[in-house]
Parts: structure tokens; C-alpha cells; sequence
């Protein structure tokens, strides 16, 4: 991979945020010039072999998952959290054989599960973790929730990385990319706690007869400029460093997994960035050897198109509405930023009033789950469960 240095990094307490960096070459021998870093295959495949992808699925169309887990690099783990339908229409079920043709085929691990399975409310009520579970006992709904699901598990894998990608991707190769770059990111930061997020320049859009290739995303433009207001009220300097404020597709070291807050709906990515800088720049973190160590992001721009399902007007108010959330309820919020978010809802029709503003749930990071005892639990009343090795 030969990519370019971020030119300029901006500073909170202990976190770093780097300027989105271009990908120049999909492959390059391994160099480093003031400007660019060359990051051979063989340093990259070191690190895929201590990586675990975490594909979380609900209701896609079978097609894309069976693309994107066939175009996963070789050498990682992979961990597929369902919350499918089950019953009737069984997709569930559906999905397993795609897993287990995959693995037949391929012989790559694969380990999968289904996010209502019982042994996961057992697991997690006996390792100390009941917020992620409804009223009803189960797992919640929710792709933060399915994503501590899959982390859990990559937890008790033992390795150094963990990072996610969506399963409704359209293009597969893509997903190659992705993952790759996440290597990439890692192996570029100074610490053991890095994070890196994607960016797509262009999301391309079937328009008439033909595809144009439309720039990425007027809710990613919208959460950006929030983000960065959020930051310019406190340093008093204007920015514009964010630019992956709504980045679904992201890694982490398992470093920094084990330590992140999540939050649910879809505000998930957002509030990562809004977690790190309430807790390791405004806060007094109780994370001391990541306060010592320091904490990097990295954003990096992909070569391909982000081509993925079509959820319609009604998602995109969801995404909006929870990412402008979360940054209402900020510790770093002020009443001009929470102002001129109401105004951005009521103008997108997102909502009417204030009240309706409702503040997400927060999963608080894993690291003081019982990790011996969840596994212990889930192995022995797990009725989803299905690792091939
Ligand atoms: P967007 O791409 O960020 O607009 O959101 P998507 O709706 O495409 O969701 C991202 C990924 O999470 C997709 O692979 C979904 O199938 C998956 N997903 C959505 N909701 C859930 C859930 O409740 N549980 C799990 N495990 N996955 C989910
Ligand atoms: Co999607």
C-alpha cells in the first residue's frame, strides 16, 4: 500500500487526530519518505494475522454477505453477529449455509452467531454486562449492540485488532480494501491504541441509465461540520480534521476496543471521536497507560467507491437524527451548538421540537466484563454458536 503521511495532526490531551490521508497505490514495497509511507505485503500480512473482522448482518440480501466474507484478506479471523429474521422466513438460517459453504469451500476460520441467542443474555448477565439487554432479557436490537457482541468474541480470540465491515456491499473487493487500509493505519501508529476510520470520495448513484459517481454522503458533511464546531467552541481555533464523523466502516487495536464506549442507534461512529475527547481530552481518564501511550486516529480515503444497500429518506433521517444527538448531549456541547442543531433537524424534518431530542444509551466500554466467565457461560448454553476452525 503506498499512502500518503498526514501532513498536519491536531492535538486533544492525549489524542491525536490525523488529517485524511490518499491512498496513492493499492501495492508498494516497504519505504518511508517525509511524505509517504510504502507498506509492503509482507508487513501487512503480519498484521491480518492478528486481526479479527466482525461482520454484524440484518436482513441483507444473502448475495452481499456471501461477496463481502469472500473478499476478506487471508489471515484474519472473521466473526459474523446476526440479528436476522428467524421463524418463518428463516434468513438466519439461510445465512449459516452461506457461512458454512464459505468455510467448506474456502477452509477459512469463521465463527458466527445469532444476536438474540439466550446463552448471550446468560453470558452477558453473568459477566456483569446487563445493560445490553432489553426487558425482556435478550440482547438488544441494534448494530452497537451486534458490534459488543462480535468485539466480546474477538476479546477471548486474543488478538491485536479487531475492526468492522458492513454486509451489505456491494462491491466485494472493496471490502479487501478496507481492511487492508485498516492494516495499514496500524501500522503506521506510534501507539498501542489506534483507531482508523474510512472515507469515500464518491458515492456512486444510479442515475437514468447510467452510474454517476456523486460525492460522498450529506450526512457525513452535516456530522463533520458539527464535530468540528463541537471542537473549535473549545480550542478557539476553526477546524475541519474531521471528516469521517459517520465512518461505519472503522478498526480499532483491541487496546482501544476494550476501552471505547458505544453508543447505540445510529450514532455509533460519531460518538467514538465525541467519547474520546469527553473522556482523554476534557475528562480525568481512568485509563492511565492509554493517557501515558496516547491515543491516534487515522482517516484514510479509499481507493474505491462505497457502493451499499439503499435504505431510503427515512434511514437517512435516522442517521442524522442520531448523530446530531449525541453531539447535543456532549459534556463539550454549548447552547450555540445545540441551538443550530435543532435548527438542522426541524430544517431536514427530522424533528419538531427539543423534547424529542432524546438522549441514546451508552455501552460502557468491555474491559471490566468478566471475560473467563462470559465464555464459560456462553459455550455452555449458546444455542447459535457455530465456530469452524
Ligand atoms: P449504514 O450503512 O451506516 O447506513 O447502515 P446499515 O443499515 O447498512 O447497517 C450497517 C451494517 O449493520 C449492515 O451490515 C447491517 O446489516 C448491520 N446491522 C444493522 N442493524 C443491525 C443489528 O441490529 N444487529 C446486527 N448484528 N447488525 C445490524
Ligand atoms: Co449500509
Amino acid at each position: 500500500m503506498l499512502i500518503e503521511l498526514p501532513r498536519h495532526t491536531e492535538i486533544f490531551g492525549c489524542v491525536k487526530i490525523h488529517e485524511l490521508q490518499k491512498v496513492l497505490k493499492f501495492e508498494s514495497n516497504s519505504f518511508e519518505s517525509p511524505l509517504l509511507r510504502g507498506v509492503s505485503r509482507e508487513e501487512i500480512d503480519e498484521i491480518l494475522h492478528k486481526t479479527v473482522v466482525i461482520v454484524p448482518v440484518k436482513d441483507e440480501k444473502l448475495h452481499l454477505l456471501d461477496g463481502v466474507l469472500r473478499s476478506i484478506p487471508q489471515g484474519c479471523e472473521i466473526i459474523v453477529v446476526s440479528n436476522s429474521q428467524r421463524g418463518e422466513n428463516d434468513v438466519f438460517r439461510m445465512e449459516k449455509e452461506i457461512v458454512s459453504n464459505f468455510h467448506r469451500v474456502t477452509k477459512h476460520p469463521i465463527t458466527m452467531i445469532h444476536q438474540k441467542d439466550p446463552g448471550l443474555s446468560v453470558a452477558f448477565k453473568e459477566a456483569g454486562y446487563e445493560v445490553i439487554l432489553d426487558n425482556s432479557g435478550f440482547v438488544r436490537n441494534g448494530k452497537a449492540e451486534g458490534m459488543v457482541v462480535g468485539l466480546t468474541l474477538a476479546k477471548n480470540m486474543n488478538k491485536d485488532y479487531v475492526c468492522f465491515v458492513d454486509a451489505d456491499n456491494y462491491i466485494p473487493c472493496s471490502v479487501n480494501e478496507y481492511i487492508k487500509l485498516y492494516a495499514t493505519g496500524f501500522i503506521l501508529s506510534k501507539t498501542p491504541y489506534s483507531m482508523v476510520r474510512l472515507h469515500w470520495r464518491y458515492k456512486p448513484k444510479v442515475m437514468e441509465d447510467r452510474l454517476y459517481f456523486k460525492k460522498w454522503g450529506r450526512v457525513s458533511e452535516i456530522t463533520n461540520r458539527f464535530l468540528n464546531l463541537l471542537i473549535s467552541i473549545h480550542t478557539g481555533f476553526e477546524t475541519n480534521i474531521i471528516k469521517t464523523g459517520n465512518a461505519g466502516e472503522h478498526g480499532m487495536s483491541m487496546k482501544l476496543a476494550e476501552i471505547m464506549a458505544h453508543s447505540t442507534g445510529y450514532s455509533v461512529e460519531p460518538y467514538q471521536l465525541i467519547y474520546l475527547l469527553e473522556e482523554f481530552w476534557k475528562g480525568d481518564s481512568k485509563f492511565k497507560e492509554a493517557v501515558n501511550l496516547g491515543i491516534e486516529v487515522y482517516q484514510i480515503e479509499t481507493l474505491n467507491p462505497h457502493v451499499h444497500e439503499d435504505k431510503g429518506d427515512e434511514h437517512i433521517k435516522e442517521m442524522l437524527f442520531g448523530s446530531l444527538s449525541t453531539i447535543y448531549h456532549s459534556k463539550l456541547a454549548n447552547d450555540k451548538i445545540k441551538n443550530e442543531i435543532l435548527e438542522e433537524l426541524k430544517k431536514n424534518e427530522v424533528i419538531k421540537k427539543e423534547k424529542e431530542l432524546k438522549k441514546n444509551k451508552i455501552l460502557p466500554p468491555i474491559i471490566n466484563m468478566n471475560m473467563k466467565k462470559f465464555i464459560e457461560v456462553l459455550l455452555s448454553h449458546s444455542e447459535t454458536l457455530i465456530t469452524y476452525q
